[in-house]
């Protein structure tokens, strides 16, 4: 049997090239080789966008058009809406009392996040449980394996720690997952800044159309101390050279730049229209299946409400076993 693995996102606006190269492109891949499970995480996304649930709720359809779009395919992997799985919020309940308030506040990831979003005195508690939620979907779906960069690695700790902990107190009954650790890279943006981010302006999505992908890449962020074409210029570090490294498969055409580039023998809008040639042609076949699933929206909702169907059954299989081991399966309910 294929090993189970979980992925996710928060819901919150379209997804683009940095979650491509972050983890979108790893997940296409595993659905070959994993029996995966892919999470809209909407009940995590109102932890700090619970003044704004239309954002949350109107993201959803774009998430799954992003998916399909990007080459996830229903009919390999589970594309599951969380707040239409009941299991994970009983789950999260029972959890809770695996850990101690330190312990949630202490994991390193929340932490900084709390910081980030500077919520000072008032930080909510469901912000700073979300680990032991996020564990609740981790074990409710029984992943063996849960794909992650470094700095999402203490979540994978917390969730192996409640799992061991119930399982010592109340008996085998969770499934402990592990991380598959990956090299995610992460994207700078247009603007060189060190992170490709909705919220900075400087990202191209997988929905953008072409004349928007060359007018993007027409205003990125190269050498700022070359002036002129003739003036020898700097390669590393520079935002469009990162991106041909990352989005164009011609590598000779790329090595040829930078040669250029270096010599002064090239301009930029030479380097800039090839890369916008290259990202379109990455970007035509998902724009393609992006579209052709928008123009039917059933399809969509059907996509979803199998997910939903197939998670519930697992879920609340474990749920079941959960109430068990807790004593709380009252038989004269049965
Ligand atoms: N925390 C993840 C994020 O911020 C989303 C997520 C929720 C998730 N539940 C998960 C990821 C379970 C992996 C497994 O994007």
């Amino acid at each position: 049997m294929k090993k189970r693995i979980l992925t996710g996102d928060r819901p919150s606006g379209r997804l683009h090239l940095g979650h491509l190269v972050g983890s979108l492109a790893n997940r296409v891949k595993l659905q070959d080789e994993y029996d995966q499970f892919v999470l809209i995480a909407d009940v995590q996304a109102l932890t700090d966008n619970y003044e704004n649930p239309e954002k949350v709720a109107g993201s959803v359809r774009d998430l799954v058009l992003d998916y399909v779009g990007a080459g996830i395919d229903p009919q390999k992997s589970t594309i599951v809406l969380q707040s239409q799985i009941p299991a994970i919020a009983e789950l999260t309940v029972f959890y809770l009392n695996m850990v101690s308030l330190n312990r949630v506040l202490r994991n390193p990831t929340v932490k900084a996040e709390i910081e980030q979003k500077g919520f000072g005195d008032s930080i909510p508690a469901g912000f700073a449980m979300y680990p032991v939620s996020q564990a609740a979907d981790i074990t409710a779906f029984e992943a063996n394996l849960v794909p992650v960069g470094e700095d999402q690695l203490p979540m994978i700790e917390q969730t192996r720690e409640i799992v061991r902990k119930f399982n010592n107190l109340y008996g085998g009954t969770l499934t402990e997952p592990e991380a598959l650790l990956g090299n995610y890279p992460r994207l700078v943006g247009l603007d060189g800044k060190s992170k490709m981010s909705k919220s900075l302006g400087n990202s191209i999505y997988l929905s953008d159309s072409p004349e928007e992908v060359n007018k993007k890449v027409a205003s990125m962020f190269t050498d700022p101390t070359r002036l002129k074409p003739t003036d020898p210029g700097h390669v590393e570090g520079n935002p469009v050279f990162i991106y041909h490294e990352a989005f164009n498969p011609n590598k000779e055409e790329v090595a040829d730049l930078k040669a250029r580039y270096k010599e002064g023998k090239v301009g930029d809008v030479e380097v800039k229209q090839k890369l916008a040639v290259a990202i379109n042609n990455l970007l035509e076949p998902m724009r393609l299946r992006r579209e052709a699933l928008a123009g039917n929206p059933e399809k969509i909702e059907e996509i979803l409400r199998d997910g939903i169907r197939k998670g519930r059954e697992v879920s609340e299989s474990v749920l079941k076993k959960v109430k068990k081991a807790m004593k709380i399966d009252y038989e004269f309910l049965s």
